[in-house]
């Protein structure tokens, strides 16, 4: 049985992309550590994450930043409750290098394995931002493989009220930097480059499905891409830099404010359809400033809470993991030596389970 004034520290692993984390969470709250090993460096080369390179990356560094996870937090693996890890979604040779050394770990050392769903993760990051939320809240959680607008009904139970039909919105920005030339990851880059630039000064869609929540990023990532092409095949034709017909702050502002108003629409329809009083942000898109920004105007308008994840919890980590390991474990979700990693993977179902 639990006490409330107990002690449950939770080792949180996540590899589901480009990042090799491991944190330590005390009863789902209060973080301990978090430690990232960023592979941005390797992949910035390519322009992109290369699957490959990301699972020999997690390899090299997992036990070095798992170690450093628990000195950090200044206990060992004795004091832990559970050992939680992400199983998907994600790139499934990256996830796996998670997954086994997870499962070896949490039997060499005989505690309890909780599988966490990366959306769970990233939702239960809220928590570790606001000790007082709890559920139920709506939840725009926007990343560079997500776009999902879900009601969390408990701290672990989720109802998915819309999802992109295509991209995602950090896959949108981090296509849009690329024809830009400003590097990897794009979305950053972007709301960097957006600082002082004229919000209005092209004009880009703002994709809505009819008589839909789902959102689709696609038809506006290739407006902004074509746009650009234009640009640089008339400079081409004068001669002259791509740039002087078109500046880089402008254009980054005008699509970071066609994608952040495209999203706080869908989230204000949310609002308007349900009767929730807290809503939150989370994912790697929810850093953006504009967006968080247009989420506060929105939470005013509307008298809601707004809970957005410090900055550093808003990208992958591995507290969010951590976090969610601990709800999932006082429920009683473990599992064993079949545990898989998988690319996709229902966020709905595998929480029900
Ligand atoms: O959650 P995350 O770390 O990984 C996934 O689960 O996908 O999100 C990464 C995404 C990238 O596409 C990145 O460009 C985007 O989040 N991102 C941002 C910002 N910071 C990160 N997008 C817009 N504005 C930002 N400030
Ligand atoms: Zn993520």
């Amino acid at each position: 049985m639990l006490m409330d004034n107990d002690k449950n520290y939770i080792l949180g692993i996540e590899t589901s992309c480009d990042e090799t984390a491991a944190a330590v969470v005390d009863s789902g709250r209060y973080l301990l550590s978090n430690m990232i090993a960023s592979q941005i460096d390797v992949h910035t080369l390519y322009g992109g994450v290369v699957p490959e390179i990301a699972s020999r990356e997690h390899l090299k560094t997992i036990v070095p930043v798992v170690d450093q996870a628990l000195k950090e937090a200044g206990i060992t693996a004795d004091e832990l409750s559970a050992v939680a890890v992400t199983v998907g979604p994600g790139l499934v040779g990256a996830l796996l290098v998670g997954v086994s050394f997870a499962k070896s770990y949490a039997a060499a050392i005989g505690k309890a394995l909780v599988p966490v769903h990366h959306i769970e993760g990233h939702i239960t990051s809220v928590y570790l931002s606001d000790k007082e939320i709890e559920p139920p809240f709506l939840c725009l959680v926007v990343s560079g493989g997500h776009s999902h607008l879900v009601a969390v009904e408990d701290c672990s139970k989720f109802r998915i009220i819309a999802k992109t039909r295509d991209d995602a919105p950090g896959e949108a920005f981090d296509k849009v930097a690329r024809v830009l030339g400003l590097g990897y990851p794009g979305g950053p880059l972007i709301d960097k480059a957006a600082q002082g630039g004229d919000r209005k000064a092209f004009t880009l869609p703002q994709p809505r499905i009819a008589d839909s929540l789902d959102f689709s990023f696609s038809g506006l990532k290739t407006a902004a891409i074509q746009q650009l092409d234009r640009f640089k095949r008339q400079a081409k034709k004068q001669d002259i830099p791509w740039t002087d017909l078109c500046s880089v702050a402008d254009f980054a502002a005008t699509f970071q404010e066609a994608v952040a108003k495209t999203l706080v629409s869908h989230l204000r329809d949310a609002v308007e359809q349900t009767s929730y009083k807290t809503i939150a942000l989370a994912g790697g898109v929810s850093a953006n400033s504009r967006l968080r920004e247009m989420a506060g105007e929105l939470s005013v308008e509307k008298g809601l809470k707004l809970v957005v994840p410090q900055m550093s919890l808003c990208t992958d980590n591995a507290a969010m993991v951590a976090s969610a390991g601990y709800y999932a474990w006082k429920k009683g979700r473990l599992a064993g030596a079949e545990q898989d990693a998988t690319s996709v993977l229902d966020l709905e179902r595998f929480t029900q389970s």
